[in-house]
């Protein structure tokens, strides 16, 4: 756990120091869970939202993009159920003055058992070696056999205790658990009570309730409430689906969890309409594609999970996360839900106009099913960079203390393609061929230029950001028009013509060999 805490740490760390993420309004001891994207960090995110988009709505003929507004009419969020059941469970901590989610604190007591379980298997496998046996260690083991029991128990009740809105036993759970503050160590619980996450603002011009207007919680409903607008223009005929990236708010109650948790966050959600009892067929599609969008990246497939869920949201009638293992242990990344017709006929019900598809293989009008597909671009944005920051020993080096830090990014989403560094910053002449060098490549990539210190100090700067070449003008370059380039991950050096720098690094960096692989 100290371990996972201090990889975290580094994480965040390495994130202020190399330009990827600030803290929002830091002059200002910041604004919790709200952060701000500085230069490295908008390329980097950039190019996850061109591989989201490219691969879901270039690569499909039936899917099409949007950008609605964030703000809606007050009313979709009625007919969505936000205004009634967008609601968490707090409860405050008496002694400490903090206030916590109250499942969240129920799934840390279910956590710690299975680190518990993780932790004695561990131990095992290290005491018999080749001869254990896992399967028969976790079915026999009395004390293994015993925390899974627990987290079994736990688990269900809380499942449970969310489906029936159960506040009073879920305050009651935590008190019979004998959950204490995480800060402080007191049991010292309020009640708990449901609060609800949307954020509101006013109208100029309508005072009261009437003039009450939400920050969207989520992008899909921008989507429902044009399914019609869009199936019309675009002639699409069913199943055929609708995407968009976009800003989405919640009046989130969290400690510490960076952007893994955000009052303002980006959504890439694909509402894919359907045929009514399709929709187990396009579930299953939409999960091995999702899937398969991960993998192209070279994430390790141990480090990706399906989880269903236990408690469908009031929508869905299936859901399933794809779960991803951050530096504190595997948690939600992206969201697939079969969401029937729920929103489009609820907005159908409360706007009185009728949004159906009349289907000309069946002749017959009907309000489509939806299968969802839903990635928060934060959460995957610390996804990658959690999996691709390592501290290693040099490579070719032999002294195991000769360590560097480098972001081993798919160089397709790597924000820095190419640096071009002279060799020595105080030559004229290696300075300019350096800047012409840069100058022919700026155009095709995001290049960068730098000759603000030693040529070692600044392979190791782009190592940090996770840029895939360095390329080197030095003495040689001058004479022949040949230059060196660095791969960020062998550290081998290459000498070649500059003619032919372009094709090379384009060879490595191009998003298109990730989508070949879709
Ligand atoms: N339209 C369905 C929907 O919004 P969700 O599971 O609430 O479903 C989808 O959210 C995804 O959005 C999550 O898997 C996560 O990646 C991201 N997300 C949700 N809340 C977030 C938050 N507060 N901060 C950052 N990302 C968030």
């Amino acid at each position: 756990m100290a371990n996972q805490e201090q990889s975290f740490k580094s994480i965040v760390a390495h994130c202020k120091e190399y330009g990827f993420i600030y803290q929002s309004s830091e002059v200002y001891d910041g604004l919790a869970a709200v952060y701000d994207y500085g230069p490295n960090g908008v390329e980097l995110k950039n190019n996850i939202k061109e591989y989201w988009w490219k691969a879901m709505v270039q690569l499909h003929d039936n899917i099409v993009g949007i950008d609605a507004a964030i703000f809606m009419h007050p009313k979709t969020w009625k007919a969505s159920g936000h205004v009634d059941a967008f609601n968490v469970p707090l409860i405050d901590n008496k002694d400490s003055k903090k206030r916590y989610r109250a499942d969240q604190l129920v799934e840390e007591y279910i956590e710690k058992l299975e680190n518990k379980i993780n932790k004695d298997v561990a131990k095992a496998k290290k005491r018999f070696g080749e001869a254990f046996d896992e399967t028969k260690y976790l079915a026999e083991s009395p004390r293994v056999v015993g925390y899974q029991e627990e987290k079994k128990k736990v688990s269900g009740q809380l499942a449970q205790l969310m489906t029936d809105n159960d506040m009073e036993g879920l305050g009651k759970l935590i008190v019979d658990l004998d959950i204490a503050d995480p800060v402080n160590g007191s049991k010292n619980w309020t009640d708990v009570r449901q609060f609800n996450l949307m954020f509101s603002t006013q109208l100029g011009n309508i005072a009261g309730e009437e003039g009450k207007l939400y920050l969207r919680p989520e992008t899909a409903q921008g989507i429902f409430v044009n399914f019609l607008n869009v199936q019309k223009t675009t002639r699409q005929k069913l199943p055929f689906g609708i995407a968009q990236i976009g800003k989405a708010f919640r009046n989130e109650i969290v400690a510490r969890q960076f952007i893994f948790r955000m009052k303002e966050f980006e959504q890439m959600e694909m509402q894919f309409f359907i045929q009514p009892g399709s929709q187990a067929d396009w579930y299953q599609k939409w999960k091995d594609q999702r899937m398969a969008w991960h993998l192209a990246l070279g994430t390790s497939d141990t480090k990706l999970r399906f989880h269903d869920h236990e408690n469908l949201a009031h929508y869905a009638d299936a859901a399933v996360d794809i779960q991803f293992e951050f530096p504190f242990g595997f948690r939600e990344l992206e969201g697939i839900h079969s969401r029937t017709d729920f929103d489009l006929a609820s907005h159908q019900e409360l706007s009185g106009r009728k949004i159906q598809y009349f289907d000309p293989k069946t002749n017959e009008s009907y309000v489509p099913y939806v299968v969802e597909t839903s990635i928060g671009c934060d959460r995957m944005f610390l996804a990658v960079l959690s999996n691709a920051l390592i501290k290693e020993q040099v490579p070719g080096s032999d002294d195991p203390n000769n360590l560097r830090e480098v972001l081993k990014i798919h160089p397709a989403l790597a924000p820095v393609k190419c640096a071009v560094l002279p060799l020595k910053r105080n030559d004229e002449n290696l300075v300019a061929k350096a800047q012409e060098v840069f100058k022919k490549l700026r155009p095709h990539f995001n290049c960068q230029y730098d000759d603000t210190g030693s040529i070692g100090k600044l392979y190791r700067r782009q190592d940090a950001i996770g840029t895939p070449y360095c390329v080197t003008v030095d003495f040689e370059s001058l004479d022949d028009n040949t230059v060196t380039i660095r791969d960020r991950d062998t550290l081998q050096q290459e000498r070649i013509p500059i003619d032919q720098l372009q094709e090379k690094i384009r060879d490595r960096v191009n998003m298109e060999q990730l989508l070949e692989k879709l």
